[in-house]
C-alpha cells in the first residue's frame, strides 16, 4: 500500500479537521487517536476524503504506515499528553522524523521539550494554530517555531493547509523553539482585549443608550463595513441579531454573563509581567472573565449598593453612539500596541527575531483576530525599526482622531457607571505613554524617603538621595 506523506496524533475537534484539510489538499494521512474508536468513527465518516486517510489502530501502525522521513502532528490536550506522546514516540522513530507539536501548549513547555530533544536524531517543531474548529478544516493561520531547516521541510504542506489573505498564505516561520507558541499565546491575549472591547461597547449600548439587541446589531453590521472590518464584528452582528429558538427573545439574552477561559490569555499577562511590560488592556481583559465568574458575589453587591446604572440621559444618546465606532477603534490599536510589545521584548530575551510585519500579515486570515486592520498593522512595521506601533506615523493619525472619542466615550461610561475595563485601561495607557513627563518622580522620591533607594536628578548625572532627614 502506498505510504502517507504525514502523520497526525489525536482525533478531537482541532485534530480531526486539520486532518481533512490536510487529506483535501491532495495529502495521503496516517491517523491515530488514544481511544481507536474515535479513529474509527473518524475514518467512517470521511466521506470522499477516506481514499487518502490511513487510521491505525497502534502507534506503530501510524509509524510504519508513514514515509521516512516522517512528519508527524501532535494535536491533543497541551500539557503532560504531549509529554507522554513524544516519550512512546521516541522508540518508534528514527533520525530526521519531524514531530510537530500544534497544541496549544505554554512555550515555556515547547522550549523545554526542545531542549529535552536537542542532540537526539529527532527534530521538534513547536506550531500554533489559531482559527477554531473552522479554521482547522478550512485554513488556519500557522505560527512556526523550529530550526529555519525543519520549516522547510514542512513548509509545502503547512502553505497548502493555511488560510489565505488574498492570495497570500498565512503561515510563516517566526523564529527558534518557543517562538511559534510564543506568537499564539499573545495572538489569544490580544483576542480577549478585541472580544472584550466589543462587550464593553455592548454593554454601553444595553445599559447607557438603551438600544434594543436589533438595533445594536445593525450597527455592528454597519462597523463591520467600515475600518473595524473584522471577523470579531462580524461575528457580533450575528450573535446580536440571532433569537433563541424556545423563548423567541435574543440569544445574548438568555445567556448567563460568566465566561470561562483555558489560560492563554492569562499566559500573555503573566509573560507581558515577567518582562516588565505594560499590557494593561489585556490584562484588563483577562480580569474581566475573572470578575465575570463571580456571578453571585456580583449579583450580592449589586443588592449592596443599588443598580449601578440608569442610563445616559436622552439628550447624550445619540451622541455617545456616535462616539463608539472611533473609541473602539482607539481602543483596539493601544491593545494590539501592548500585544505587539510584547513580543517585540520577548524577541529580545529570546534571541528569536520576531518578524512583526509578517506575525501581522499571517493574522490577517484564518485566525480569530483576522482583520483588515492587521494589514494597516503589517504596512506600519513594514521596513520600519522596531518600536511601538502609536509611535507609527499611520497610527499617530488614526489615534489622533480617534482618541477623543474613547476619552468621551470612557468618560461618560464612568459618570453612569458602567464598567469599561479594557476601555479605560487602553486610555490611560495611552495617556501615560504620550506623556513626556509623567509622576513616577514622586514614586522615587518615596521609595529614597523609606528605603534610601537613591534617584536620578534631573539636572546631572549619578545616583542621589533627598533632603528627608532622619
Ligand atoms: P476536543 O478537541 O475534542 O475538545 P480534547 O479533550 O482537547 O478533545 O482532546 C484532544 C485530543 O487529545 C483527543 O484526541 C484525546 O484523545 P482521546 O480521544 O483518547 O481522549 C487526546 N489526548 C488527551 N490526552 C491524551 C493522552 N494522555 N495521550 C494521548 N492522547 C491524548
Amino acid at each position: 500500500m502506498q505510504q502517507a506523506e504525514i502523520g497526525l496524533i489525536g482525533l478531537g475537534v482541532m485534530g480531526s479537521n486539520l486532518a481533512l484539510n490536510i487529506a483535501e489538499h491532495g495529502y495521503r494521512i496516517a491517523v491515530w487517536n488514544r481511544t481507536a474508536e474515535k479513529t474509527r468513527s473518524f475514518a467512517a465518516t470521511a466521506g470522499a476524503l477516506s481514499d487518502r486517510i490511513v487510521p491505525c489502530e497502534t502507534l506503530e501502525d501510524l509509524v510504519a504506515a508513514i514515509r521516512p522521513p516522517r512528519p508527524i502532528i501532535l494535536m491533543v490536550q497541551a500539557g503532560a499528553a504531549v509529554d507522554e506522546q513524544i516519550a512512546a514516540l521516541r522508540p518508534l522513530l528514527s533520525a530526521d522524523d519531524i514531530v510537530i507539536d500544534a497544541g496549544n501548549a505554554n512555550f515555556r513547555d515547547t522550549m523545554r521539550r526542545f531542549a529535552e530533544l536537542e542532540g537526539s536524531s529527532l527534530t521538534f517543531i513547536g506550531m500554533g494554530v489559531s482559527g477554531g474548529e473552522e479554521g482547522a478544516r478550512h485554513g488556519p493561520s500557522i505560527m512556526v517555531g523550529g530550526t529555519q531547516a525543519s520549516w522547510l521541510r514542512v513548509r509545502d504542506v503547512l502553505t497548502a493547509i493555511s488560510a489565505r489573505y488574498r492570495d497570500e498564505p498565512c503561515v510563516a516561520w517566526l523564529g527558534r523553539n518557543g517562538a511559534g507558541h510564543f506568537v499564539k499565546t499573545i495572538h489569544n491575549g490580544i483576542e480577549y482585549a478585541d472580544m472584550q472591547m466589543i462587550a464593553e461597547i455592548y454593554g454601553i449600548l444595553r445599559d447607557g443608550a438603551r438600544l434594543d439587541t436589533a438595533a445594536m446589531a445593525r450597527l455592528f453590521e454597519q462597523w463591520n463595513g467600515g475600518r473595524l472590518e473584522s471577523y470579531l464584528i462580524e461575528i457580533t452582528a450575528k450573535v446580536l441579531a440571532a433569537a433563541d429558538p424556545e423563548t423567541g427573545r435574543p440569544m445574548v439574552d438568555v445567556i448567563v454573563d460568566s465566561a470561562g477561559q483555558k489560560g492563554t490569555g492569562r499566559w500573555s499577562v503573566i509573560e507581558a509581567q515577567m518582562m516588565g511590560v505594560p499590557a494593561t488592556a489585556i490584562e484588563a481583559a483577562v480580569a474581566a472573565r475573572g470578575l465575570s465568574a463571580l456571578k453571585d458575589e456580583r449579583a450580592a453587591a449589586e443588592s449592596l449598593y443599588g443598580t449601578p446604572t440608569t442610563g445616559f440621559e436622552r439628550a447624550i444618546v445619540r451622541e455617545a453612539v456616535a462616539d463608539l465606532e472611533l473609541a473602539l477603534l482607539a481602543g483596539k490599536i493601544a491593545a494590539y500596541a501592548q500585544g505587539f510589545a510584547v513580543m517585540e521584548a520577548a524577541s529580545k530575551e529570546f534571541d528569536w527575531g520576531l518578524p512583526m510585519a509578517t506575525i501581522a500579515r499571517i493574522w490577517r486570515a484564518g485566525c480569530i483576530i483576522r482583520s483588515q486592520f492587521l494589514d494597516t498593522i503589517a504596512e506600519a512595521f513594514e521596513g520600519a525599526p522596531p518600536g511601538n506601533l502609536m509611535a507609527a506615523p499611520r497610527f499617530v493619525d488614526l489615534m489622533t482622531e480617534a482618541v477623543p472619542a474613547l476619552r468621551r466615550t470612557v468618560a461618560r461610561a464612568a459618570l453612569a457607571g458602567i464598567p469599561v475595563p479594557a476601555l479605560s485601561a487602553a486610555l490611560a495607557y495611552f495617556d501615560a505613554y504620550r506623556t513626556g513627563r509623567g509622576t513616577a518622580n514622586l514614586v522615587q522620591a518615596q521609595r529614597d524617603f523609606f528605603g534610601a533607594h537613591g534617584f536620578e536628578r534631573i539636572d546631572r548625572p549619578g545616583a542621589h538621595h533627598g533632603p528627608w532627614g532622619a
